[in-house]
């Protein structure tokens, strides 16, 4: 029997509005954005550029959106976009960047999300001619949502995008969880923005906005982007409603992410105290942790939603938990024992 409100960890864009986020949205000044003219919208793009380093950005609905728009700046279409098979441009966008922008991409097996340079330099081919594909951009993710929200060691990051630079190849950043890379580390959030073109950053996920994403790039990447954004049916109007939303999380979220990550800890060694193999706590870094499962991972989801805890199944036998604002450490806790005790009885 389902309790009555389960524990919802199948991922942090679940998140919804407090009361004054709400109340902020209300006050928002509005204009129509598609004439450039939304101030709340024009603050949240200002903002959101300073803080990555950037010249400007772009508020758009979706980080699919912000990410189809920032690779589609640097790529050409019949060029490539390097990323790992893991990416979420390669596994989630449905195909976007393919059926919408034109582009192929390659990709190198991710080993726990994080990318070294020489899995990039293998695959990086520049103004390969008229007989190769050419590069056109390589695309990183930090934090790697599908890894289990691996931070990207700033080291790597930083050879990644001097061996970009130097190719003349394209930098772009799938930094949906950006944040609480941030936050993890304590990097200033303008050394990783600095390190790439173009920068995708989402307010709808651990940070508790209901909807958007904003992209950062220079002031002409982003007036080529608006242009796309329209041509995609995905220009709006009096958004600075929703803009009011992510300027909130910006004032009064940010922080709280810390909290989410020692949940998501909790909630790991919860589940090896019980399972033990079935998680590596001390591999949590942010707020996302992966179970790998003995049966079928479908299976642990369903078992886990009969007994109050909400799930995603990620892989054929991984399963994913990503904590959140909306639940509380001890619920992460107390899932985590119900969770470990689940997949002791998976194994056995
Ligand atoms: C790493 C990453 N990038 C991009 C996105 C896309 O965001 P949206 O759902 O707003 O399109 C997600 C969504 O979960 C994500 O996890």
């Amino acid at each position: 029997m389902a309790e009555p409100h389960p524990v919802d960890l199948r991922s942090d864009t679940v998140t919804r509005p407090t009361p004054a986020m709400r109340e902020a949205m209300l006050a928002a000044p509005v204009g129509d954005d598609v004439y450039d003219e939304d101030p709340t919208v024009h603050e949240l793009e200002r903002r959101t550029a300073a803080l990555l380093g950037h010249e400007a950005g772009l508020y758009c609905a979706t980080g699919s959106l912000t990410n189809v728009l920032g690779v589609r700046s640097l790529v050409e279409p019949g060029q490539e976009v390097l990323c790992d098979a893991e990416a979420h441009i390669a596994r989630a966008e449905m195909g976007a960047h393919a059926a919408v922008s034109g582009l192929t991409m390659r990709t190198w097996p991710s080993e726990g999300g994080v990318t070294t340079v020489a899995q990039v330099e293998r695959l990086l081919s520049p103004a390969a001619g008229p007989y190769l594909v050419s590069t056109g951009a390589i695309a990183l993710e930090n934090t790697h949502n599908f890894a289990g929200g691996t931070v990207q060691p700033l080291e790597h990051l930083q050879e990644l995008s001097a061996l970009a630079a130097a190719a003349g190849v394209g930098r772009h950043l799938d930094g949906a969880r950006l944040w609480n890379a941030h936050v993890a580390t304590g990097v200033p959030l303008e050394t990783y923005g600095r390190l790439f073109d173009t920068v995708s950053v989402c307010f709808s996920k651990g940070m508790g906005a209901p909807v958007g994403s904003v992209l950062v790039g220079s002031a002409e990447t982003v007036r080529r982007a608006r242009v796309w954004r329209k041509r995609l049916g995905a220009g709006w109007r009096q958004a600075g409603m929703l803009a009011a939303a992510c300027l909130h999380a910006l004032d009064s979220h940010l922080d709280d992410l810390a909290a989410d990550h020692a949940a998501a800890r909790a909630f790991a060694d919860a589940v090896a105290e019980r399972a033990p193999g079935a998680t590596e706590p001390e591999r949590v870094q942010t707020n996302i942790v992966l179970l790998r499962s003995t049966g079928s991972a479908a299976a642990v989801v369903a078992g886990a939603r009969e007994r109050g805890v909400l799930l995603s199944a990620v892989g054929p036998k991984l399963v994913r938990a990503v904590t959140h604002r909306d639940v509380s450490g001890e619920d992460c806790a107390r899932a985590g024992e119900v969770v470990g005790e689940l997949l002791t009885a998976d194994a056995a």
